[in-house]
């Protein structure tokens, strides 16, 4: 196996500091589901070293050989701090969370406490392929209730939806996520108030996948959905694994609201020896001391979100987004090119750069691509001139 030096970099940047070879000897699914002359900006991995604090937290527990099961409320309690200094929200209660092994088995785990075998979960298209994935394998039938053009909520569309799936008294729950994943879009207060109360008439339970929080851009700020006006009673998934790239180190964290701690308490136990101890350490770490590196990355994707504006209108103008207000993702209609439904699969074969097909993301899907910014500049610049080569 190829050794890898382990030095900081000491690039304040970090999504500067890994060159293509070192990428390459990841082993990771970003870096090993294509060959090597294929650039990928697909899955949601980033192309960083990890913060300091996490490593040095990591390092500290195999040195002490700290590799048991995890304990106590650490994790609940970096994060309520984070919480509160970063989105204002002290309603983060730590008696009112649970440790899950990972976002999408603690949405699986909610959604069970609020629905049964059979029942509708509403969820807006385009969204994250595992949100229909993980649905319908646990015997939820997904509702789509697709985004506006403006790729945001549409309420009438999310009233109507919500109407139908509650018909004959039916229980619902709506899987919201905020951060929305594709899009980037960042729901505001009275988008997320309307929706509480929107649920709360027609009876249907909020589960909210809150992972993409901390990643916002300059100038956006992130809102709680726990924490606006008729949000109490919605069940949200949080977790670092996103912002500080720690997705090998499973962990996530469900949280209640005031009116949500009764289903949250029902959780089986046996739930949380799901996640790992390591994970929780560093996920711990990362929200107690990481929050300078979260600051140098989001710059970095600020200014990845103008630079890939740019190259777009260069060289690619037929293609058009909206640079996103979170996540480090950009999502691109490529309708305009004539690519038919699967844009990523003519960008793959005939340009060498991976990007995630629009379609799985359900309706309003394709014809779109999703391409992933959190790597470096030279990547992207690469990635779009591959883009535009394959349409030579
Ligand atoms: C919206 C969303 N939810 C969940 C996940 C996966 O999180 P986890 O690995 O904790 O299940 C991702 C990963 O990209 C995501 O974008």
């Amino acid at each position: 196996m190829t050794r890898i030096p382990h030095e900081p970099s000491g690039e304040p940047n970090p999504l500067r500091a890994l060159t293509l070879d070192r990428l390459r000897c990841r082993t990771s699914m970003k870096w090993r589901a294509y060959p090597d002359d294929v650039l990928p900006l697909w899955v949601a991995e980033m192309d960083v070293l990890p913060a300091e604090p996490v490593v040095r937290a990591i390092t500290d527990a195999l040195a002490l050989g700290d590799t048991g099961y995890p304990a106590g409320t650490g994790y609940a309690e970096a994060l309520a701090a984070f919480a509160e200094k970063r989105w204002g929200w002290d309603g983060l209660a730590v008696e009112r969370t649970a440790i899950v092994p990972d976002v999408m088995l603690g949405v699986v785990e909610m959604l069970k406490l609020v629905t049964g075998p059979g029942d509708p979960v509403v969820v807006n298209s385009p969204v994250y392929p595992p949100f229909f994935q993980f649905v319908e394998h646990m015997d939820r039938q997904v509702a789509e209730a697709p985004l506006g053009a403006d790729l945001r909520i549409d309420l009438d569309v999310l009233e109507e939806t919500f109407r139908r799936v509650t018909e004959g008294g039916r229980a619902a729950a709506f899987l919201l996520c905020s951060p929305h994943n594709p899009t980037g879009t960042v729901h505001t207060a009275a988008e997320l108030a309307a929706v509480a109360d929107l649920a709360d008439r027609h009876g249907v339970r909020v589960v909210i996948d809150e992972i993409h929080a901390p990643i916002t851009a300059a100038g956006v700020d992130f809102v709680p959905y726990l924490s606006v006006t008729g949000g109490e009673n919605g069940l949200s998934l949080m977790s670092a694994s996103k912002a500080w790239n720690l997705a090998g180190l499973k962990a996530a964290l469900a949280i209640a609201g005031p009116g949500s701690a009764a289903d949250l308490a029902r959780m089986p136990e046996e739930v949380s020896h799901g996640p790992s101890h390591l994970g929780i350490i560093a996920h711990s770490a990362a929200l107690r001391d990481g929050t300078d590196w979260l600051d140098s990355l989001r710059a970095g994707l600020d200014d990845n979100r103008r630079l890939l504006a740019g190259l777009l209108t260069e060289h690619l103008p037929a293609v058009t987004h909206r640079p996103a207000e979170a996540t480090y993702l950009a999502w691109l209609d490529c309708r305009a090119l004539g690519l038919a439904d699967d844009p990523a699969e003519v960008f793959l074969r005939r340009g060498r750069v991976a990007l995630n097909s629009g379609i799985p993301f359900g309706t309003g899907g394709a014809g779109h691509v999703r391409l992933n910014l959190a790597t470096s500049p030279e990547l992207i610049e690469e990635g779009v001139r591959r883009m535009a080569a394959a349409l030579d």
